[in-house]
């Protein structure tokens, strides 16, 4: 135990609180505004939050915002009110969290981006942003496209399952694989649609896609695995092939996934790892000692064509 840690339970004991409750009245308080249950990488992202915060001995207050902005407010204006010591959350959508911002900052509570980043000039308004890349996973995205069609003659007709409309992760991956695919002119996204991240949502768009485009459609990128999996479905209900018929890309690396690939069906994850909880919780722990956070912490990660899925499975954590 350190110093510190010994000299505030010492004044708690000093004051008449017993060991246990000394105790308890010591913990580092978390208030976590989580996105909502959307994806399988969302609830692996969830489940390290939990884990480590339990084991960093962390009191973590977890408010899951049900893919609604209004909700995360909600939950990040109680947290002001509870007076915890840090508050994390991981933004629904990019735009209109300067005023919910201002109120942490004026409480003097720390706020850690974790996840998704905000779109807000101020960024004096969180202490730091730890998550992917997420242009960065597109352009992998576009990348792995670009080798694997390189001697392809005509149009490569793509259709786009977008994330959730104004988030991060939706602006930045489309961003990315366009700045890549725009580089030769026969890439062409013939349609684009959000699918919300889900695998409802996704097999809804891509029958639309099917109906409306059929046997044109030459490629899938999915800005998640969710999405691609519920397209898949879609695109075997139409009598078509999956990964051969149209070649599939989506991002995140989950075991869904891998899963697919191995079963032939997806052709290639870009990873996007959910596992920040224990990261998150030694930023909380810097943070009450005092410490400086780095601005931006990048996650490291890797992409999985289907023919390294079945060796690499084992290792998978989410
Ligand atoms: O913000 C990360 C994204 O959110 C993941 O790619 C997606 O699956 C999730 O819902």
């Amino acid at each position: 135990m350190s110093t510190q840690r010994r000299t505030v339970l010492a004044a708690l004991v000093a004051a008449g609180l017993p060991l246990h409750k000394a105790f308890a009245a010591d913990k580092i308080v978390l208030g976590f505004a989580q996105v909502g249950a959307e994806s399988e990488w969302r609830a692996a992202n969830t489940q390290s939050v939990k884990d480590s915060a339990k084991e960093a001995g962390i009191d973590l207050k977890f408010a899951d915002a049900q893919q609604k902005q209004e909700n995360q407010i909600k939950a990040i204006r109680a947290f002001i009110a509870q007076k915890v010591d840090v508050i994390a959350f991981s933004p629904v959508v990019a735009s209109g969290w300067g005023p919910v911002l201002r109120e942490a900052k004026a409480a003097k509570i720390p706020v850690i981006l974790s996840d998704r980043s905000v779109d807000e000039k101020d960024d004096s308004l969180w202490v730091s942003f730890m998550g992917s890349d997420f242009t960065e996973e597109g352009r992998r995205a576009g990348r792995w496209l670009v080798e694997k069609m390189k001697d392809a003659k005509g149009t490569v007709n793509i259709v786009e399952l977008q994330g959730t409309t104004g988030s991060a992760p939706a602006i930045e991956r489309k961003k990315g694989f366009e700045e890549v695919i725009s580089k030769d002119p026969k890439y062409k996204i013939i349609r684009s649609q959000t699918g919300d991240f889900t695998r409802a949502k996704g097999k809804e768009v891509m029958e639309a896609f099917l109906k409306a485009e059929g046997k044109k459609i030459n490629v899938l990128y999915a800005h998640n695995d969710d999405m691609a999996i519920g397209a898949i479905q879609a695109i075997e209900e139409a009598g078509m092939k999956p990964a051969k018929d149209i070649t599939i890309i989506s991002i995140d690396g989950v075991k869904g996934a891998f899963e697919a690939m191995i079963a032939g069906k997806l052709n290639v994850s870009v990873e996007c790892s959910p596992l920040l909880g224990p990261q998150l919780m030694q930023a909380v722990k810097d943070l009450k000692a005092g410490k400086t956070l780095p601005k931006r912490i990048v996650t490291q990660e890797g992409v999985f064509p289907m023919e390294v899925a079945a060796k690499e499975f084992p290792n998978r954590k989410y």
